[in-house]
């Protein structure tokens, strides 16, 4: 018996030398260790040897079991680090191989020219303000100083929730909470989204975005408005641009102004850009109107101030050269990534 079991020892460290792969590791344990193994076969035989051997060769068969599990686990892992090496060698990185283009966003331009915006009148100073869309009929019309029959207050010009609720159709009641909220000096721009009932085509859009902005102090005038504008379009349009100012009308500013500047693409000669007339319109502005300020809990006896207010897509087409508003909204990656 000692024999039988030393020869299964060395027979089985021959097979587990020979194994290459870890299904042959397994068919092996199988084959000695398993129920009907050969060791386990031995040990059943154990009735047959007498009461003096049996200790020993009970003894010689746990060693035996025990050394051929280590051999096969031994080999085991060894096996497994070589595959393991193997499949490390098979994924070195190919420096040369061409990479996965990742595609990165790109601003929207709208967001581009706001940014350029806001940049020149925090450069003067001006403080960011925002409000509601959904504003009261008041703060967008009543106290703006809109009268009763003033066309913009008209149901097929306004979206109305109800008699005082509606969506916002200019950037100006911002100007109204900023006064209620603060006191003079005022030094505002506020930019945001403004709804008007309209057919959205080349150059209407129900929903658009308007740059508000506001001063109030002691003895501003439209001297200060006018240099403020000038700035803003040398800026925006380039260092020779002129603005010049057409009287206009507005509820909430006396007197008021449409503002236009030189045309940046033929310096003013006339060129199919300002429709020959070398000059393109951007703004609306005017003096604070005084019933406004009183509105708003500021002394038109001691404050005055100016507004202005523009369209952000009309800056962005003129500037970005874009020939139809509604390329804005519509977010194809083939428009938005040509600025
Ligand atoms: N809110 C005016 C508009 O929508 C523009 C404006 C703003 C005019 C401020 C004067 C002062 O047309």
């Amino acid at each position: 018996m000692k024999e039988k079991l030393q020869q299964i020892l060395e027979t089985t460290k021959k097979e587990i030398e020979a194994a290459k792969e870890m299904d042959q590791f397994e068919k092996i344990r199988v084959g000695i260790l398993g129920k009907k193994g050969e060791l386990t076969k031995v040990l059943r035989g154990m009735g047959k040897v007498s009461t003096e051997e049996r200790p020993k060769i009970g003894k010689l068969a746990n060693e035996v079991r025990t050394e051929i599990e280590t051999y096969l686990s031994k080999s085991i892992e060894g096996l497994k680090k070589k595959e393991k090496e193997l499949r490390i060698a098979m994924e070195t990185i190919d420096v040369t191989m061409p990479g996965n283009d990742n595609m990165l966003g790109k601003r929207h331009p709208l967001t581009t020219v706001l940014d350029e915006i806001k940049e020149i009148f925090i450069g003067m100073g001006f403080k960011i303000a925002e409000g509601p869309e959904v504003e009261t009929v008041y703060h967008n019309f009543d106290a703006l100083n809109a009268p009763q029959n003033h066309p913009s207050r008209d149901l097929s010009d306004t979206f109305y929730f109800n008699a005082d609720l509606l969506l916002r159709t200019q950037t100006s009641p911002v100007q109204v909470r900023t006064m209620k909220a603060s006191d003079p000096p005022i030094k505002i721009i506020s930019p945001g989204r403004c709804f008007r009932v309209d057919e959205p085509d080349a150059t209407h859009s129900p929903m658009f975005n308007q740059i508000e902005g506001l001063v109030v102090g002691k003895d501003i005038t439209m001297g200060d408005l006018k240099g403020t504008l000038d700035i803003l379009a040398k800026r925006l349009f380039g260092p020779d641009t002129k603005t010049k100012f057409r009287p206009h009308d507005f509820p909430f500013t006396e007197p008021s102004a449409e503002v236009d500047v030189t045309c940046f693409k033929c310096g003013g000669k006339g060129c199919s850009m300002c429709k020959k007339s070398g000059w393109i319109e951007i703004l609306g502005a005017g003096m604070v109107h005084p019933k406004v300020l009183a509105e708003c809990g500021i002394d038109p006896e001691v404050y005055n101030g100016f507004a202005f207010g523009m369209g952000l897509e009309r800056i962005a087409i003129l500037k970005l050269e874009i020939d139809d508003i509604r390329l804005f909204y519509e977010n194809d990656m083939r428009f938005i990534e040509q600025f």
